[in-house]
């Protein structure tokens, strides 16, 4: 395997721009035609480009798998999500507290920050909300009824489904969901168009999006001190470390991860599989006909729609990666997509299949210590909806373009046509 960069031909062809560019996203199978190329040819790639500090994009399974679960000799840092250094130099010298939630704490302290919530999303704790998220499922296929046979399956379901469900353990009321979509977009698809709302550019809609939180957040905090809940809102505000409540900006942050993480990505997931089965229906009846396949089939969905598109680290010493040796102070991308379709681990990698048994050694919610804390709830919710979609539908076609949202963090498809018949 060779460990130098790819020369791309053109600027057009630049290989970094399959990682940072968000258009670039919108096609996603021109996107997997050429990552497949780099991971079959190198495995690995080094984008050296402009405004980039160099970093090595990863894209093989084994990869992307050994770095997430080495936590000492590979740091998150405020840095975690790539972005032209320009923006982080800015932010630094701004004197703004850098982003500090889960995913870019790194050690004691995120093992300290990480305990405040985790018994909310234990499997245990998790299977408790099944008869709620069983009566949401329900009253999201009897929208899909009421709308005759017609809809935009990731606006009109998948979207306010996945939302309502994190946001009802969250304890915020159902009339402010709309805003909490509203802010999540605004961090996560601030540069797609349709997402930018009326702001002038997508550096100023996150901006606006955050303080839009900070408000918001504070308020909440202060109601559930004042009266707390059985909810997650209340854990948070009253979330102490070592006696002391949580501080006003690690707080917030953790709110923002919770909120945002919790339904953009499994929305994602959620709409780019229902693409998959309106295209071959057959995989949906497979589930009906053998329930056992909720399992493989969900997780299927979240192998290949791998909604999160990836996560960077920091080399704290010296360290070598299958054979990839990186200096201290280097940096890797972990590229969840592409690490998903690796040939090595799934010979036929480019076929969705629910029947596929190992669908399981997906990377998609990431490994080690920041494996995604939500991942029994996403699996929960994609199993729900796909058992009542595969029993009481009887007929389910595409019909028009899948669109997929145009942002190099978290995205997925975000307008998908349908037309379908219940039993
Ligand atoms: C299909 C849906 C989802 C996908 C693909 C996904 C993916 C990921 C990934 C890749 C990470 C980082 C893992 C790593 O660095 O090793 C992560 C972390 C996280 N996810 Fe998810 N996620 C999903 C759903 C959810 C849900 C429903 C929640 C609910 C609250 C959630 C909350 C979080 C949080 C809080 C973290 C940070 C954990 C940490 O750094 O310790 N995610 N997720």
């Amino acid at each position: 395997m060779s460990q130098t960069a790819s020369l791309p031909e053109t600027a057009a062809d630049a290989p970094g721009g399959l990682f940072h560019d968000p258009h670039q996203w919108v096609d996603m199978e021109a996107w997997h035609r050429r990552a497949g190329e780099l991971r079959r040819n190198h495995g690995r790639v080094l984008i050296d480009e402009p405004g980039y500090s160099p970093y090595w994009a990863l894209l093989k399974h084994e990869d992307v798998f050994a770095v997430s679960r080495d936590n000492t000799r590979w740091l998150n840092t405020h840095r975690v999500v790539l972005g032209p250094d320009a923006n982080y130099e800015e932010m630094e010298r701004s004197g703004m507290p850098p982003p500090s939630s889960l995913v870019q704490l790194d050690g004691k302290k995120h093992r300290d920050h990480r305990l405040v919530t985790n018994d909310w999303f234990k499997p245990a704790a998790v299977k408790q909300r099944q008869p709620r998220i069983d009566e949401l499922a329900d009253l999201f296929v009897e929208r899909m009824r009421e709308m005759g046979g017609r809809c935009d399956f990731a606006q009109d379901i998948a979207q306010p489904y996945t939302l309502r469900v994190i946001m009802d353990i969250y304890g915020v009321p159902e009339d402010d969901e709309p805003l909490m979509l509203d802010l999540t977009q605004g961090i996560f698809g601030a540069n797609d168009p349709e997402y930018m709302g009326d702001a002038e550019d997508p550096a100023a809609r996150l901006t606006q999006a955050v303080f839009t939180f900070i408000q918001y957040f504070n308020e909440l905090t202060e109601d559930r001190r004042a009266c707390p809940r059985d909810d997650l809102a209340s854990v948070i505000a009253n979330g102490t470390i070592d006696g002391e409540l949580l501080g006003d900006v690690e707080r917030l942050w953790y709110y923002i991860i919770v909120a945002t993480a919790g339904h953009d990505t499994t929305s994602f997931a959620l709409a780019g599989g229902m693409a998959e089965l309106a295209q071959d229906p057959s995989q949906l009846w497979a589930m009906r006909d053998d329930p056992d396949l909720l399992l493989t089939g969900t997780d299927e969905i979240i192998r290949w729609t791998a909604p999160v598109r990836h996560f960077m680290r920091h080399a704290a010493e010296d360290v070598e990666v299958n054979g990839l040796e990186i200096p201290k102070g280097g940096r890797v991308l972990l590229s969840y997509p592409s690490a998903n379709r690796d040939e090595d681990v799934w010979p036929d990698a480019d076929v969705f299949d629910v029947r596929r048994r190992d669908a399981d050694k997906l990377i998609s919610f990431g490994m080690g210590a920041h494996f995604c804390l939500g991942s029994q709830f996403a699996r929960r919710e994609i199993r729900t909806m796909l058992q009542r979609l595969s029993t009481q539908l009887e007929h389910v076609e595409l019909v028009g373009d899948v669109e997929h949202s145009a942002s190099h963090f978290v995205s997925g498809v975000k307008h998908l046509p349908i037309e379908y018949r219940f039993r």
